[in-house]
């Protein structure tokens, strides 16, 4: 495993990451009813780049290892195998990422003010140098999310969901990150709330020149936050494409099923379900391409095959037997 750094136009490169889970029962359990070790792959030869300036989004279904690339990405995971290259910024340092979590409830202190929650990494990274500076900050901050320097008094507990998200995003500023890992931020969230907290993060991400690695199932989503797009199925990237290119041709059978489930104004109940089956379970992969038990158009091959990564002309990579510029 390498977490390296270099000057590229990517501000990040993956490649060929690996993560596996040791999910085996207890020792004891183990010698007493003969059961072998049992490893999950959550992240399964994964390699992808964020543009600087830009959005990479991670799509699929539950499971399919999401969260475990914005983890490993973060450094809250180690990798089994892979490098994770973050770019330099203009002192010579590599990018610093921060994540936004989903449930901005778990990620805050409930008995902390508001503004002791923003001016905590302000202070930790020493980044202003007298209290009364840090308090400026933290007024700055609070403002740039659209809340009030008021609101710096309050505790966790009195905000909406959506404000709490906006707190989180506020936080996540005070160290100065140049690259936000954005885990489902706005999943938790009214419908309505969901475009505010959306659109805050794209001004921010204007304003301040944020690289974003977002992450979300939900397409309708992704389509209005991303410059590139990375379909993931059980640990591996499917296709992976530009934003228009993926929605107007998508080409791999999972991303076709993905995007008939986007919903629209006349059924506008956001479904988690992805028609096609279930999602097998990821101790037990599929043979030959995972999505073979539900695609419809699966052919021999496709159960004894992994397909190879392709890169067509339009820049699209996609992994299955029958996909190609022809
Ligand atoms: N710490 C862990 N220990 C064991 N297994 C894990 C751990 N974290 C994740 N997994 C497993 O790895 C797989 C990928 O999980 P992950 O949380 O990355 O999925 P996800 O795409 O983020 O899903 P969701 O949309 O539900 O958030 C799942 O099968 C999950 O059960
Ligand atoms: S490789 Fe085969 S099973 Fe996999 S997506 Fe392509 S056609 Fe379907
Ligand atoms: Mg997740």
């Amino acid at each position: 495993m390498n977490v390296m750094s270099k000057q590229t136009n990517s501000a990040l490169s993956v490649d060929r990451l690996v993560k596996t889970f040791d999910v085996s029962a207890p020792w004891l359990n183990r010698v007493v009813e003969r059961k072998p070790r049992q490893y999950l792959q959550a992240v399964n030869d994964i390699s992808f780049e964020v543009p600087r300036g830009g959005c990479l989004s991670l799509v699929g279904e539950s499971g399919c290892g999401k969260s475990t690339v914005a983890r490993l990405v973060t450094g809250l995971y180690r990798p089994n195998s892979g490098d994770i290259s973050f770019a330099l910024d203009k002192d010579g340092e590599p990018l610093s990422a921060q994540m936004i979590f989903q449930d901005p409830y778990a990620s805050l202190n409930p008995r902390w003010r508001v503004k002791n929650i923003i001016a905590e990494p302000i202070r930790e990274l020493k980044l202003r140098n007298s209290a009364a500076e840090v308090s400026e900050r933290v007024v700055e901050l609070l403002k740039t999310v659209g809340l009030s320097a008021s609101d710096g008094e309050k505790f966790p507990h009195e905000f909406s969901g959506g404000q709490r998200q906006r707190i989180s995003i506020a936080r996540a500023l005070a160290s100065e990150p140049r690259f936000l890992v954005c885990d489902e931020p706005t999943s938790a969230l009214d419908v309505s709330v969901q475009a505010q907290v959306l659109n805050l993060m794209r001004r921010l991400q204007d304003e301040f020149g944020l690289t974003y690695l977002f992450i979300s199932h939900d397409m309708s989503v992704v389509r209005h936050m991303s410059d590139r797009i990375a379909v993931m199925y059980l640990g591996r990237i499917v296709e992976d494409g530009e934003t228009e290119e993926l929605f107007a041709r998508p080409r791999h059978p999972y991303t076709q099923l993905l995007l008939q489930t986007i919903p629209n104004i006349d059924n506008p109940n956001r479904d988690r379900e992805v028609a096609g089956g279930e999602v097998p379970s990821p101790l037990k992969p599929p043979s030959g391409c995972p999505f073979h038990p539900r695609c419809p158009i699966a052919t021999a091959q496709c159960s004894s095959e992994l397909p190879a990564v392709r890169t067509l002309a339009s820049g699209t990579r996609v992994a299955c037997h029958l996909v190609g510029d022809e």
